[in-house]
């Protein structure tokens, strides 16, 4: 497993794709240009055993393109264990848009990105990310079918954020069941780091349950907005990491577990939305586990909006996108009891799980 988070410097001393640290035998990289419209965008697919790569476009102002390559390589991993541990037919694969979707996203440019999509023949199939709203999706879906994450009203499944954020509150009551030996949140002390669209629907699901939350976010207004509508508190010192708390939900960035948090931290569970959350995924899911502190993988509590675009592909309804949601505290459970049996990582255990799926489908094949 080779996903550390690399500083932009370094990328470019190995060789330009295959020598990339986080290149993980990724089955085929796609880089896109059009001149007329600015695109360029690279779509990543990283394994398609189990089924057609699924996963989101991110637009983003990259400081390099390798910095783009690094993380079209990192995400579209992390979608492939994703599918897997989630127990759907689906593989791996993300694409990224170089540049601000604030001022660069237009339509004409996302309509040719759709066009790119479509010449891969469904082997790669995208929805929404960070940067993109679901009318992009719906723009998207006039050119291609290979598209989720559309409008309800155009028979999408709509806004998988709600569902993601039930998953995520589904591993955590797990992680808190295997921790404490209860899963009731009440009184628990919860620092909720980002609400955005994932964080503000788990601060609903936590405050519904009366634990003690904490929101921290460096938009201040949402800051605002977020307390006054479900009674919880700002948080308002510098460390977040330094705090004493029950449970740490990181929904912000990536790689906010790493060298210099991990010494700081004072939580007893990790449980959060976060992609990638640990920034070197060996070294520090060890030290957490030496820390004591239960780590709730973020590919396997994460995976709701997977579950809920999934439904799009396979016309399954609302109940057994919650059905399916509902039972990542059933895996969670599982898993952070494996790692225990066989000594490892929970990381490592659900990427076990996760990457013994994918080699019985290979050998069926
Ligand atoms: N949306 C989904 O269904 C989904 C599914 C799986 C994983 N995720 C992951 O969950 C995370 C959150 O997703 P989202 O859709 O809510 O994104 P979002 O963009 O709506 O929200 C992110 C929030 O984090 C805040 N933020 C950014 N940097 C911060 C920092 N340093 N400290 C505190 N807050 C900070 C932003 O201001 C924003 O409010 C992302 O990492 C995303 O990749 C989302």
């Amino acid at each position: 497993m080779v996903t550390e988070v690399i500083k932009t410097s370094e990328l470019h001393k190995v060789d330009p794709v295959f020598g990339q640290m986080s290149f993980d035998n990724h089955e085929q990289i796609v880089f896109c240009n059009d001149k007329d419209t600015g695109l360029k965008a690279i779509i990543g697919i990283h394994n398609t055993v189990l089924g057609p790569a699924l996963g989101g476009t991110r637009m983003w102002n990259y400081t390099s393109e390798w910095e783009a390559l690094n993380d079209v390589l990192r995400l579209s991993r992390g979608m492939t264990y994703k599918s897997a541990i989630t127990g759907l037919n689906l593989g791996g694969g993300k694409a990224v848009l170089i540049g601000d979707a604030k001022t660069q996203k237009t339509p004409e440019l996302m309509l040719k990105f759709g066009e790119f999509v479509h010449s891969l023949g469904g082997k790669y199939i995208t929805a929404e990310d960070v940067g993109m709203a679901t009318s992009d999706m719906d723009l998207v879906r006039t050119v291609t079918p290979y598209v989720t994450g559309i409008s309800e009203s155009k028979g999408g499944a709509g806004n998988p954020s709600p569902i993601t954020a039930y998953g995520v509150f589904m591993g955590m009551k797990a992680a808190a069941k295997y921790k404490f030996g209860s899963d009731i949140l009440e009184d628990k002390v919860i620092y909720v780091q980002g609400i955005g669209n994932v964080g503000e629907a788990l601060v609903e699901n936590l405050s519904n349950e009366g634990a003690k939350v904490y929101v921290s976010d460096i938009n201040q207004e949402r800051l605002e907005e977020v307390r006054d509508k479900y009674s919880v508190n700002i948080y308002g010192g510098d460390n977040i990491y330094t705090e004493e708390m029950d449970i740490y939900a990181p929904c912000a960035l990536g790689a906010t577990i790493n060298d210099f948090t991990i010494n700081q931290l004072n939580t007893k569970i990790i449980a959060g939305a976060a992609n990638n959350q640990l920034a070197e995924e060996q070294k520090h899911g060890k030290m957490l586990r030496e820390k004591g502190i239960v780590y709730a993988p973020d590919f396997l509590i994460n995976a709701g909006g997977i579950i809920n675009v999934y439904a799009e592909l396979e016309n399954y309804d609302r109940k057994e996108i919650m059905r399916k949601t509902e039972n990542i505290y059933n895996t969670t459970l599982e898993i952070l009891k494996k790692a225990d049996a066989d000594n490892i990582t929970t990381h490592q255990a659900a990427f076990n799980v996760a990457q013994a799926r994918i080699d019985a489908r290979k050998n069926e094949k």
